[in-house]
């Protein structure tokens, strides 16, 4: 039940509820990956079991597809839905213009293309996730297993002339084996700490042979719903700069909230 959440997942909670207003009938909808993507997926099937909503989901994970379907979801591909109205999702980071860190998750590719191929991309985040600038995450690259160590060289040789602090770069374990996307690709995370240059960072990162893409979002979301412990949501639109501030009450025999599988 909702009192029992920590102030964290309330805050992704009431991100996630607020989210799914921008949600209409009939509309084909990127469904994000991650723990705060979760509740959304979660009010998503609620709206969709016990209003009627009915939307079209196309999923960025093999996580989130599953939990999609368990609530009652209608998935397709992106091939079949082509273009999205929207799509919905979390982040690592975001900086004051929107621009994003993701990939904790390990699901940035599908979630980058996914975002791309949507009219309006919007990130559901608790207040943590705001920053001056980014790096302080790790950034991940998702790059391909043949070569792995010399990629992970060549991207540790590109970041010496890059506007960053680190440059300490790890490949992201599950245990004591490689981590491996959906895309069957292994992560590079890289120790930054600051990005001065987020948008020339990514553009030479996707010019490393080996490399599939990096976790930096640049222009792609569109709005930010930000959630706060206590209730409170803002929505922050990227090219108007405008806020909007409202409360979402928990309502304490509300079925999300039981056996969240993130
Ligand atoms: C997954 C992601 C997630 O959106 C990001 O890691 C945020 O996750 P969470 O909502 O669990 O904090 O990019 O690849």
């Amino acid at each position: 039940m909702a009192g029992e959440l920590s102030p964290i997942d309330k805050a992704k909670f009431v991100a996630a509820k607020r989210a799914v207003d921008f949600v209409e009938d009939g509309m084909k909808v990127g469904l994000g990956t991650g723990s705060t993507a979760a509740w959304m997926v979660r009010c998503l099937g609620e709206l969709v079991r016990d209003h009627g909503l009915r939307i079209s989901g196309v999923p960025t994970s093999s996580r989130t597809a599953d939990l999609a379907r368990q609530v009652g979801i209608k998935i397709i591909s992106l091939d079949e839905a082509k273009w999205l109205d929207l799509t919905i999702d979390g982040a690592d980071e975001f900086d004051r213009d929107l621009n994003l860190i993701k990939g904790g998750g390990g699901a940035l590719l599908q979630e980058k293309i996914v975002a791309t191929a949507s009219d309006q991309m919007i990130v559901i985040a608790d207040v943590a996730k705001e920053v001056a600038q980014l790096g302080a995450f790790p950034l991940p690259v998702e790059v391909i297993p043949f070569g792995w160590q010399t990629t992970k060289a060549l991207i540790e040789e590109t970041l010496g002339s890059m506007d960053v602090l680190g440059h300490g770069t790890t490949l992201r374990m599950n245990g004591d084996r490689p981590f491996v996307t959906d895309e069957a690709n292994y992560i590079v995370d890289l120790h930054l700490h600051r990005i001065g240059n987020a948008r020339q960072l990514s553009l030479v990162l996707n010019q490393i042979p080996g490399v599939v893409e990096n976790g930096l979002f640049i222009d792609i979301c569109d709005t930010v719903v930000i959630g706060h412990g206590d209730g409170r949501v803002q929505v922050r639109d990227a090219s108007s700069g405008a806020v909007e501030e409202t409360r979402i009450e928990f309502a304490a025999s509300d079925n999300l909230f039981a056996d969240l599988g993130e």
